[in-house]
């Protein structure tokens, strides 16, 4: 298995096994959403296609994104995963809009979530 399929692994663990609730939304989607992506997220290539699984993943991390609060737990999700696996955080930053996706905040890992609008 060579670097790809371990950080596929990886961020596929922390979908299935994060247990951190906090909120309404679980962390535990979000970051199996975020797998579909996590070669281009490691990489920063190649970029994901409209209508792609990765896109189609960021239409679902989106739609969970409803409300404020929502977005606020999306966000804190999104920043405790690049925490821990320190992903290009250019390529975390820019998925959603190559998807056409705009989340509400523009994802990093020092972002305060607490002012996501
Ligand atoms: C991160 O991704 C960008 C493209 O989105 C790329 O230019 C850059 O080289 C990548 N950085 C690393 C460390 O892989």
């Amino acid at each position: 298995m060579g670097c790809k399929g371990l950080a596929i692994g990886m961020l596929l663990l922390i979908g299935y096994c994060s247990t951190v609730v906090s909120g309404s939304i679980e962390c535990s989607p979000v970051g199996s959403l975020m797998a579909v992506c996590s070669g281009f997220l490691n990489f920063g290539a190649p970029e994901p296609m409209l209508g792609s699984p990765c896109c189609k993943a960021m239409y679902s991390l989106n739609s969970m994104a409803a409300t404020t609060n929502d977005r606020k737990e999306v966000c804190r999700c999104l920043v405790s995963l690049m925490a821990t696996y320190n992903p290009n955080a250019s390529a975390v930053a820019r998925l959603p809009a190559l998807c056409g996706v705009y989340l509400g905040f523009s994802a990093q890992p020092n972002l305060d979530c607490n002012s996501v609008p």
